[in-house]
Order: C-alpha cells, then structure tokens, then sequence
C-alpha cells in the first residue's frame, strides 16, 4: 500500500511511523508511506497556500489549486470520478464521517491512500466535493489540523494489513471487531499488593476462561460503552 500525505507540516511525520507495529510494516515492505510539503503544488514566489474565505468571516481557507494539483501528481487524477479503483483521497476535517473500526477494516484495502490534513477555518469546499472520496472525522472536537487525525488512521489502518501483526488472528479478537469491548488482561504477579487477578485466569481452565472472558467483555462494554449494545 501506498500512503500519501498532504501537509503543511511534513516534519510533524518525521519520527512518526518509526516505532512498533507501523515501523515494522513499512520495513517489511507492506506499506509506503510519505509526506508531502502542500507548498510544493503553488506556483506563486510566496508559496501561498490559503486565503480569505468569501463572505467574510475570520480565519483562512485552504485554496484548491494546490489541493487539486498535488493529487493529481500523486494519483493522477484531478476529479473523484477518474480516480482508479484501489485509490481514496481522504480529507480530514471534523465534518465528516466518523471514523471507526469497520471505515479502518475498509481503508485497508486500498492500493493507494491520500490523506488531505486541512488547517486553519477549513478547505475550499471544492475540494469535498469534486476530488475527496470520504470525508473523515476521528471525533467530535476540533483538532487544530488534520495531522494528528491522519495518524490516527494510518494507525489504525496499517495494523491490518495481512502481515503486519505477529499473528493473524490477533487483529480478529480486539476491540470493535465483534461489537464489543475487549477483555480485561492480566499477567503476573497474580496478587500486586492485595488486589488479586482473577482467580479463573489461574486455573488453565480453557472454557471457563473463554466464558469468563465472554461475560467480563459484555460487563465492561455495558459499563463505559452501552452505546454499542443499541
Ligand atoms: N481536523 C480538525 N478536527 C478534526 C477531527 N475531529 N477529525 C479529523 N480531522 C480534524
């Protein structure tokens, strides 16, 4: 997989995919990934990337022109409905669809990921919608840039590629992936200054602890998360 992304702040990704899981990835050749300076699509002296929106209002919009031109370098492509298949142009703002595991799992994948990290008052609106292929948010707050979203998902993303987990099915047993939360963990010392694990966990009992593990995922999602029982 090949990943792009757009920033004004390519050095925020500097040490970024450099550790655990993402880093392996990238070293065994499941995924590419770079940042790319927006400034370098402008083609004015001042390398102008945003201006005034109309109507007025406070703040600074990111200009098209640069947007449009660096996808088309990179996908080449410059409208959605001429993008190749296996390739999304990603936007990420707090107007978009929420991102969550199920939008990771579908991310996946693709050939070839665009990231646009939008920053100041927003993205000329042209931009959603002639070029972008989803519109991401990870949350309702205000990040104040795109970049840190786009960590998020490249995260959550590249830890599914084939490959990029120690085993194949770790991914299929976490949170989300059956609607629920995970389990509570433990390891050793089975009693850390009075407060004991569980004692089933000790028992090498194989169904008691499945069971157990079963019921305490529900306890736990039913307590922080009822949201997902609905
Ligand atoms: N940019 C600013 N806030 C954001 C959010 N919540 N998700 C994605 N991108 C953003």
């Amino acid at each position: 997989m090949q990943i792009d992304i757009i920033t004004i702040f390519p050095e925020y990704f500097r040490e970024a995919f450099d550790f655990g899981i993402i880093r392996r990835a990238c070293a065994a050749g499941l995924v590419n990934i770079r940042a790319h300076d927006l400034r370098a699509w402008t083609s004015d002296k001042h390398h102008v990337v945003d201006d005034r929106p109309f109507g007025g209002g406070d703040g600074m919009v990111f200009k098209p022109e640069p947007i449009f031109a660096a996808v088309k370098s990179l996908t080449g492509a410059s409208r959605r409905e001429s993008m190749a298949a296996g390739k999304r142009v990603l936007l990420l703002s707090p107007q978009g669809r929420q991102f969550t595991q199920a939008v990771a799992a579908d991310l996946a994948v693709s050939e070839q990921l665009i990231l646009i990290c939008g920053r100041y008052e927003g993205v000329d609106e042209r931009v959603a919608d002639a070029l972008v292929t989803d519109e991401i948010s990870i949350g309702d707050y205000v990040l104040s840039g795109g970049e840190p979203a786009a960590l998020v998902v490249i995260d959550a993303m590249v830890r599914l590629l084939p490959g990029a987990l120690g085993s194949e099915t770790s991914a299929a047993n976490e949170s989300f992936s059956a609607g629920l939360l995970d389990c509570p963990q433990y390891t050793r010392p089975p009693d850390f200054e009075g407060i004991r694990a569980p004692e089933v966990l000790l028992t090498g009992n194989h169904a008691e602890i499945a069971r157990w593990r079963r019921e305490s995922s529900m306890e736990k999602t039913k307590r922080n998360r009822p949201d997902l029982l609905k």
